[in-house]
């Protein structure tokens, strides 16, 4: 079977920022998988505007694009902030709309408290809902952040790789599944699939 494209958008754009191991990491391990090709982006590294926003500016940012639009699936490491998402990330995810119809999304959570990002990844929900984005339900948490990685990023607990697995599997089994969909059933969205669907 093809390979699926499920590229990782990293969040925040702290100095000093905690989620950055986070990502590295996920990607690390998201690399030993032989049914996924991935790749990193970094909220840090949009020039985003003060004067625009969203679909309109899209082809500024030509990588990001082209890559969700040929992508299976994402992957949103984000802090918690607040209980809440920070703006850069809103900022990003809100540059495109079509490119992520019926692909799954999951969701990686950061704090530094102990609640690892349920409170953030729960108030995404809705937001991700609206891209037309499919929720995988095993999110991966990272509490108390701080201490489960060394100041090089190195990971500390062992106990994550697993996590880690469980959460890639079903990110996979999402994937495949709309990916089959968007081929196979088709819809407004999806005007060149390959069979009709009787509603
Ligand atoms: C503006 C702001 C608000 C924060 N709010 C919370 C919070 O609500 N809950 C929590 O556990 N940690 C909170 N933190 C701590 C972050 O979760 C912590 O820095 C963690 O390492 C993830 O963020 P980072 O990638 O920026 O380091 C907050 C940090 C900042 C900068």
């Amino acid at each position: 079977m093809d390979k699926l494209l499920l590229p990782v958008l990293l969040g925040t754009n702290r100095k000093g920022r905690n989620s950055i191991h986070v990502a590295k990491w996920l990607v690390g391990e998201m690399e030993k998988r032989p049914e996924m090709e991935t790749r990193l982006f970094d909220v840090a590294d949009f020039d985003l505007p003060q004067d625009d926003y969203g679909t309109g500016i899209k082809d500024n940012f030509p990588e990001w694009r082209d890559t969700i639009s040929k992508a299976d699936g994402l992957v949103i490491v984000t802090p918690e902030y607040n209980h809440g998402y920070p703006g850069s990330l809103k900022a990003v995810l809100d540059l495109l709309l079509r490119e992520y119809v019926h692909k799954a999304v999951a969701f990686v959570g950061v704090s530094a408290g102990l609640w690892g990002g349920a409170r953030v990844i729960e108030s995404m929900v809705p937001m991700v809902r609206e891209l037309g984005l499919a929720v995988t339900f095993s999110d991966l948490n990272f509490p108390k952040v701080q201490n489960t990685f060394d100041a090089e990023g190195k990971l500390l607990d062992p106990n994550y790789e697993k996590r880690a697995s469980d959460f890639l599997d079903e990110l996979i089994w999402m994937s495949r599944t709309l990916r089959w969909g968007r081929q196979n059933l088709r819809s407004k969205f999806h005007p060149e699939a390959g069979q009709a669907v009787e509603n």
